[in-house]
């Protein structure tokens, strides 16, 4: 997007307040004791990395030839990460009603028929991607459709990014219209070549991504589960116990497993790396035994709000260690947008009792989705040597805010008004790979 030739070997010295993570604040008695803020922060970067951090007087006399971006009071932190999107359902966003397989069966199956369609699908991937840069997100984690042309799509349009993307083929089998059905062999042929085509290729990753029980065959989900076997470092991701009809028709389907969990588990879809989208009426023995996989759950609160899933119970699964992002679930979730996707978590936690500081709702958004991705050693914080996807965040982006921030004593009194009301237009500048993509809440290349 950007003209990248301006940015080999240019230093750019980032100036503003400045939040980075320490530790994890949820392990914190105290939680904004794992993270640094400086009122007067900067952000050195170059060719893509971050290379110091520190008082914005110390960096300049450091690095005078650095080029100097200078944001004032605006916030700059690292990128939104996503952890759970559908790029295709882009276009049925916030669609009216009922219940989850009423709502797949209307609205989301005939809009994904359009994937098999490359240049529809290349379409609403650039939409898409340039939706999420304009909010601030540098990193997704996405279903594609089950057509192969979907993924290969998604990929191409990430590469004109720079974003870091992760994807993979939807694979379906049953339950769901003929044009949209694959075959246990074609589920894995397809995954393994795409696999073996954009795995870690540039800032690619395949993800093996089985949609959920009721659409795949046991059959399937072994193949798959082998498939993973053969790729151990890959992600593989899916949905788990969103909806308490669809658990009931997974119950029936498949009545030899011991619950909706083990259905993943006799297939070998159950260990570290392994993203289970919502999570949300689990029994203590799915949770002990995802504990133990070092599975990953991803809460999807607006989705889990807009369909009328449940409360996903976020302080309960924390309290055992569990490692969860946060993700829009964009189409079942209502915004594409992190900050609104983090007030909606904000508003389930009060829902069960638990008031979220804005210090672990940001770290959710950010280094929580990293490690969820396994990606944590490379982006979801400003840190020396992580990847330069920046974000920054005008904390007084209409008069209701600034009006707030003004009154403001400390920075979470002037962010957290942000988190719960801001949009897009608190996206100052984003800046994916080193290389500014927004700047002054204006779109570049
Ligand atoms: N379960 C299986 N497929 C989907 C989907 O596309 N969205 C949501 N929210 N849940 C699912
Ligand atoms: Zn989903």
């Amino acid at each position: 997007m950007a003209n990248n030739d301006q940015y080999i070997g240019t230093q750019y010295l980032l100036l503003g307040q400045t939040l980075s993570f320490t530790g994890d604040p949820f392990e914190e008695s105290e939680p904004s004791d794992a993270v640094q803020h400086q009122s007067n922060g900067a952000v050195l970067i170059q060719n893509g990395k971050i290379l110091d951090l520190g008082l914005d007087d110390d960096l300049i006399r450091k690095y005078p030839q650095a080029q100097r971006e200078s944001y004032g009071q605006d916030l700059i932190l690292s990128g939104f990460i996503d952890s759970h999107a559908h790029y295709p359902q882009t276009r049925i966003v916030s669609s009216w009603g009922k219940r989850l397989l009423d709502w797949l069966e209307n609205y989301t199956f005939p809009e994904e028929e359009k994937f098999s369609d490359p240049v529809y699908a290349f379409e609403v991937a650039e939409e898409y991607l340039r939706t999420l840069l304009v909010n601030g997100t540098t990193t997704v984690c996405s279903f594609c459709t089950v057509h192969r042309e979907s993924v290969e799509a998604f990929f191409e349009a990430a590469t004109l990014t720079g974003m870091r993307v992760l994807a993979g083929k939807t694979c379906m089998d049953c339950y769901a219209p003929d044009a949209l059905v694959d075959t246990v062999q074609s589920a894995y042929d397809d995954s393994k070549s795409l696999l073996t085509k954009w795995h870690s290729r540039g800032r690619l990753s395949y993800v093996i991504t089985p949609r959920f029980a009721l659409t795949s065959s046991s059959d399937q989900l072994r193949a798959l589960g082998e498939l993973w076997s053969e790729f151990p470092d890959c992600l593989m991701q899916t949905h788990l116990s969103e909806q308490e009809e669809e658990i009931a028709l997974v119950k029936q389907r498949f009545p030899q497993a011991e619950d909706y969990l083990g259905v993943y588990e006799e297939a070998k879809l159950l260990r570290e790396r392994g993203l289970y989208g919502h999570a949300i009426h689990l029994s203590i023995h799915e949770r002990v035994r995802l504990a133990k996989a070092k599975a990953a759950l991803i809460h999807c609160p607006t989705s889990n709000m807009f369909i009328g899933s449940g409360l996903f119970d976020l302080h309960e699964l924390k309290t055992r260690g569990m490692n969860i992002g946060l993700a829009t679930d964009t189409g079942g979730g209502t915004s594409f947008s992190m900050l609104r996707t983090m007030a909606a978590c904000y508003e389930i936690g009060q829902l069960k009792g638990f008031s979220l500081h804005p210090s672990q709702l940001v770290y959710l958004a950010t280094l929580a989705n990293a490690k969820a991705l396994k990606l944590d050693h490379v982006i979801g914080n400003l840190e020396v040597g992580k990847e330069a996807d920046i974000l920054v965040l005008n904390l007084r982006s209409t008069e209701g805010l600034a009006s707030r921030a003004e009154r403001a004593e400390d920075i979470w009194q002037e962010l957290f008004p942000t988190i719960m009301m801001g949009d897009e237009r608190a996206v100052r500048s984003l800046w994916v790979d080193g290389k500014c993509v927004k700047s002054d809440g204006h779109q570049r290349g």
